[in-house]
């Protein structure tokens, strides 16, 4: 996890050096089959490696879809609303999570956005040094990846696999003591 964090935190780095260029940046790119193909250690990747959620036919969500659960409406509810679905200020990552490429879902929320203008102020602020967010960020990206899919319903998932040995090690390396 901590690999992943200094990863994210490198991506953060090269879009701010990056923003003095007149760069019109990658166009956006799809965000993929959600359908996991491999799996490791309870946690579950699609074809191209990203991590995506896995639900039983009886409802029963992964590990990490649970915990990103649990995180997104600890951190993000107050703005996006109940499970993602949006409010008058902040846009409806169960849509934006459609098209939105896990890279740039993860510079978002390290880097934050603004859309200010006459018209609005829309602003997102970076969650890079928040490690209640940055330790959990593949877990809140599942979760709003299986809202967005239509794959998990509003509210608290039924059911959830048992948490794995691996997730207990990387929260408390990544959290620190
Ligand atoms: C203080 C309010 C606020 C909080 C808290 C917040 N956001 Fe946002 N978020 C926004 C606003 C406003 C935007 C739109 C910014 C823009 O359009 O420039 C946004 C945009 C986004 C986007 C981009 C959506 C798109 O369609 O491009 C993502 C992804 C996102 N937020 C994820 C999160 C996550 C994950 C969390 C919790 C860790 C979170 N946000 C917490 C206000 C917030």
């Amino acid at each position: 996890m901590r690999k992943l964090l200094l990863a994210v935190l490198a991506l953060g780095v090269a879009s701010i050096s990056a923003s003095a260029a007149p760069d019109p940046g990658p166009v956006a790119q799809a965000a993929g089959d959600p359908k996991a193909v491999s799996s490791d250690n309870g946690k579950y990747f699609d074809a191209d490696g990203n991590p995506t959620y896995k639900i039983a036919p009886n409802d029963r969500v992964d590990w990490y879809t649970f915990s990103g659960y649990r995180r997104f409406n600890g951190s993000c509810e107050v703005c996006h609303g109940f499970d993602g679905s949006g409010s008058s200020f902040a846009p409806d990552l169960t849509q934006s999570l459609k098209t939105l490429a896990y890279t740039d879902f993860q510079k978002v929320v390290v880097n934050g956005k603004q859309d200010v203008n006459t018209a609005q102020s829309l602003v997102m602020p970076g969650f890079g040094d928040n490690k209640n967010v940055m330790c959990y960020l593949d877990d809140i990206y599942v979760y709003l990846r299986a809202r967005a899919d239509g794959a998990q319903g509003s509210g608290r998932p039924a059911s959830h696999e048992d948490k794995p040995k691996t997730a207990t090690q990387n929260e408390n390396d990544c959290m620190g003591p």
